[in-house]
């Protein structure tokens, strides 16, 4: 299934793996990519030695390519900023704002960047600005969304850019794949069924909450200050809605949450910690392999496009 994503990037098939905080490390981008897919390691908030590290230990692992995904808001970003560059990265996925200042850094390095957008406006605002794609990102997504859904953005993102569209959110198999083509897309960003994947370091008890979801089975905490993210219900989520409601200040709501995705993701706290996963999570039902994940969802997709 060639696309001009695939092209872009040089992978096989048009999967990329979200650039997931505690989860997308280099065990898991290494098998994504050697899956044929795009595995990326998420930055977040990690210094950027640690993400040097991990580009490093991914290398030993593939030969083919991987990206990382820049958390514009860390407080390090500058510095993994620098990082991709001096390891010779090839792809770099942005989330939570705009990726100006490091464009022309970027570009001169031949960095192929993708930003995250969860509108049309911020759409067009990358393309002005040289991005080589989009990924637009619906809020059944786990981890920060937006207000739109993947259903709605994804056409009105292809018909504003002429860059090409990854789609992103509430994608778990061969059947939104093929959706996510029909609305204009040329790949799609996964994330929620890539936890649950065997080569996943996350905790065993975070990947059963996952399996064991039901299709209504996660909230979102955060809408009162302007910070959504999506998780499964748990204590944690009550105790957060709870204090929203109450009208708590944010600083109040970020520290109930201070630490709380690497308690679930290292610990697997699902009761306390925050279990970050889409709406999707409701259809996850077993541990696979990457491989094993892609080359049944290329299947039916392929099926499903010939049809
Ligand atoms: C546990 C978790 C952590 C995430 N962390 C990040 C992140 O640090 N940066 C980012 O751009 N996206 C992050 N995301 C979003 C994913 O990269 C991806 O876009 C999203 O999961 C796609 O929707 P899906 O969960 O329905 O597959 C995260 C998602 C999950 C489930």
């Amino acid at each position: 299934m060639k696309t001009r994503v695939t092209e872009l990037l040089g992978i096989e098939c048009p999967i990329i793996q979200g650039g997931m905080a505690w989860v997308a490390e280099h065990h898991l981008a290494a098998a994504v990519s050697e899956a044929g897919g795009l595995g990326l390691i998420g930055g977040a908030n990690a210094p950027g030695e640690v993400v040097r590290e991990e580009i490093r230990k991914a290398r030993e692992l593939t030969k083919k390519p991987f990206g990382v995904n820049v958390m514009l808001m860390s407080p390090h970003a500058d510095d993994v900023a620098k990082v991709v560059v001096e390891e010779g990265i090839k792809v770099v996925t942005t989330g939570a704002g705009n990726p100006g200042k490091y464009m022309e850094m970027w570009k001169a390095a031949g960095i192929k960047v993708i930003p995250v957008v969860a509108s049309v406006a911020l759409a067009r605002m990358m393309e002005k600005g040289g991005a080589d794609a989009v990924i637009a990102e619906g809020m059944e997504s786990g981890g920060h969304i937006g207000e739109a859904t993947t259903m709605t953005l994804v056409p009105q993102v292809a018909d504003a850019v002429s860059i090409p569209v990854i789609a992103a959110g509430g994608i778990g198999d061969g059947r939104g794949i093929a959706a996510a083509f029909m609305l204009g897309a040329e790949a799609v960003q996964m994330g929620t069924r890539f936890v649950v994947a065997k080569e996943s370091i996350v905790h065993p008890g975070y990947k059963e909450r996952i399996i064991k979801a039901k299709d209504i089975d996660s909230t979102v905490t955060g809408r009162t200050h302007g910070h959504p993210v999506r998780c499964l219900r748990n204590q944690m989520t009550r105790d957060y809605i709870k204090m929203e409601q109450e009208g708590k200040s944010f600083e109040e709501l970020e520290y109930l949450t201070l630490g709380t995705l690497r308690k679930a993701v290292m610990e697997g706290d699902t009761v306390n910690g925050t279990v970050m996963a889409g709406q999707i999570a409701g259809m996850i039902k077993k541990e696979q392999t990457c491989k094993e994940m892609i080359d049944e969802m290329m299947a039916e997709a392929v099926q499903l496009l010939h049809r």
